[in-house]
């Protein structure tokens, strides 16, 4: 990658119509499986047994799905146009105040095709949000059909008939594979529980969005905005699990490996694959009249005041990385390296 480049424009016949060939047969793999997970039986569902009269799984059946008080429907639309009414709006905005750390090259490819650095920015972190989307779902799908824990509804779906499976006390557990008497398409359904779907798209929706507001947008004149949107989207999605263990639908495991996994996918998105919402090929850092020792000395006053504690300390391993070397200088490598490390020891 020529990092030395002075002009916004780089030119490129080949590449840019490769990778996007590429990335769009991985797209295309990625939808197509989360596709077979959510609406065929390609993967069965693996067949757990029960104890007898369980309670943690008595719990009254509250109807399909679509009866809940935030049913799947409401899920996707919110999880779909939350993050992409922020993006677009942040990447508006950065684009005409023409933020630092927003701006990219123009790709020139064989006189035909203008990449606009605006639409390049859009496009990736849509793209890579949706594919998040999509790899979350397989996540989880998979996750409950290789399992097959059941829901705190299980036996009600269920409906063993306990006198012919010859139940006489609770300690009883049931393999029989035909013990239920209910609808089976329900108690298939009742048997894919962990870890929960909805928890794991909300929390990825969430995160992925939280960090994007907290990395791009720039709030210098209000301290309390980036935090009370970023708050109120993690909010959101706590709920969200919250209304799954009270409706009966999930345990508060399922729940809880639903938010990692949604989590881990987004940080890992976030700071391993699109670096932060930064550009790639990372220029020189802006120059900061400022003198290694007095930064070493007190990094909050050097440093500028309204940045998140992220920036922070990147910025404090950058003179900190400049000054173990020699005296002061700014770094000859991309420091691409260096978000994604401040924040795994974060996290
Ligand atoms: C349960 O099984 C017993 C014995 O096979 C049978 O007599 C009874 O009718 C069954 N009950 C129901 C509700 O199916």
């Amino acid at each position: 990658m020529a990092v030395e480049e002075k002009s916004n424009v780089k030119n490129s016949s080949s590449i840019v119509p490769c990778f996007l060939f590429v990335e769009l047969v991985i797209m295309a793999g990625t939808v197509l499986l989360a596709y077979y997970f959510e609406y065929t039986d390609t993967f069965p569902v693996h067949i757990q047994g029960f104890f007898c009269y369980d309670k943690s799984f008595s719990k009254p059946y509250p109807g399909p799905d679509n009866t809940s008080k935030i049913p799947p429907v409401l899920i996707y639309s919110i999880v779909t146009a939350i993050p992409t009414l922020t993006i677009l709006f942040g990447e508006l905005c950065a684009f005409f105040i023409k933020a630092e750390g927003t701006q990219e090259k123009t790709i020139v490819t064989a006189d035909c095709c203008y990449f606009n650095p605006l639409l390049r920015r859009i496009v990736r972190f849509l793209g890579v949000y949706a594919f998040g989307l999509f790899t979350t779902t397989i996540f989880a799908n998979a996750g409950q059909v290789v399992t097959g824990n059941q829901t705190p509804h299980f036996l009600s779906a269920c409906r063993p008939n306990y006198t012919a499976l010859g139940c006489q006390s609770t300690m009883q557990y049931i393999t029989e594979r035909r013990a239920c008497t209910g609808n089976p398409l329900i108690v298939m359904s009742a048997r894919k529980s962990f870890p929960s779907k909805d928890a794991a798209l909300s929390v990825y929706s969430a995160l992925y969005t939280v960090m994007y507001v907290t990395l791009v947008f720039k709030t210098k004149g209000t301290r309390l905005t980036k935090p009370t949107i970023s708050l109120t989207l993690l909010c959101l999605a706590m709920l969200v699990g919250v209304v799954r263990v009270a409706e009966y639908r999930n345990h508060w495991a399922d729940v809880l490996a639903g938010f990692f996994t949604g989590g881990a996918i987004a940080v890992f998105l976030v700071t391993c694959v699109i670096n932060n919402f930064q550009q790639f090929q990372s220029s020189p850092p802006p120059q900061r009249p400022q003198h290694p020792e007095s930064v070493l000395g007190m990094p909050m006053v050097a440093l500028p005041c309204v940045e998140s504690p992220l920036e922070k300390l990147r910025g404090d391993l950058r003179v900190l990385r400049s000054h173990d070397h020699q005296p002061y200088r700014f770094p000859a490598t991309p420091d691409v390296l260096i978000p994604s490390r401040s924040i795994s020891s974060e996290v």
